[in-house]
């Protein structure tokens, strides 16, 4: 008659939040987000918030430069033709607006925020 009870356990340690030092973080931020002790910096991202949320795109920006400057690294040249995906920094319907955790995420796994309507590859992008 025990074994209720460590299902029921194993289900309580399952939706126990991670402790904070468990969040995953991508491997191309973990060089500079890391300290000496292996312990990240959740500020950087997330500031002084004590619940932390998505961050705001100003905190992306901090590092990676304005909207616009991200869309020029990303820019195609324009006799390219149509073989290659669109800019995602720069599209016909939000041009540079759409903010960043749109399509970075850095928890989990990244996705494209224009595949739900679209079939775009970018292969590049790091998820
Ligand atoms: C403290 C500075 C800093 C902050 C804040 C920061 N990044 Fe980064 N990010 C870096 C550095 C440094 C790299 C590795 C060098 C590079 O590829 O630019 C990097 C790499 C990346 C890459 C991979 C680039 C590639 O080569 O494909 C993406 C995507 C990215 N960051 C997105 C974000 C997003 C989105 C945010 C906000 C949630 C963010 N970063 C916040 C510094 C920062
Ligand atoms: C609509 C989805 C989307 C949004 C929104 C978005 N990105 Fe990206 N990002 C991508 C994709 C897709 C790639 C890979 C592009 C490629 O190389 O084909 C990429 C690549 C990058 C890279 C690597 C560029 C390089 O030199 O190869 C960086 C850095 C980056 N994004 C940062 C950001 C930041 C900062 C923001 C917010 C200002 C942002 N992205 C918003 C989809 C997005
Ligand atoms: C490089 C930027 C970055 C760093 C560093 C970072 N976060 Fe996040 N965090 C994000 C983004 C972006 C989201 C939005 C969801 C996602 O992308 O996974 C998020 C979401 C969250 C959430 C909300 C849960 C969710 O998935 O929506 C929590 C809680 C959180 N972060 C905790 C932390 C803690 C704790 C640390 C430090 C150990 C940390 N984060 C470090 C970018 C960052
Ligand atoms: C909510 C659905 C939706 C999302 C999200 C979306 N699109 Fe679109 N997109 C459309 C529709 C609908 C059209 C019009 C299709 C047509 O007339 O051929 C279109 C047309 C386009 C076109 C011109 C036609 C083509 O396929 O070459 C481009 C380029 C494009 N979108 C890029 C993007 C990019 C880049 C993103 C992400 C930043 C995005 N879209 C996100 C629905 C969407």
């Amino acid at each position: 008659m025990l074994k209720p009870v460590f299902i029921l356990l194993l289900g309580f340690m399952l939706a126990t939040p991670m402790a904070a030092n468990a969040m995953n973080i991508k491997d191309y931020h973990k060089k500079v987000m890391t300290d000496t002790n292996g312990k990240v910096d959740c500020a950087a991202c997330h500031g002084d918030e004590k619940r932390k949320t998505v961050p705001d795109a100003t905190r992306c920006s901090s590092c990676h430069g304005a909207p616009q400057d991200v869309a020029k690294q990303t820019q195609r040249p324009a006799d390219a033709g149509h073989s290659v995906e669109p800019n995602p920094h720069d599209s016909l319907h939000y041009g540079t607006d759409l903010p960043c955790t749109y399509c970075h995420q850095e928890h989990k796994e990244s996705k494209v925020y224009c595949n739900q309507c679209h079939e775009f590859t970018y292969p590049q992008m790091k998820r």
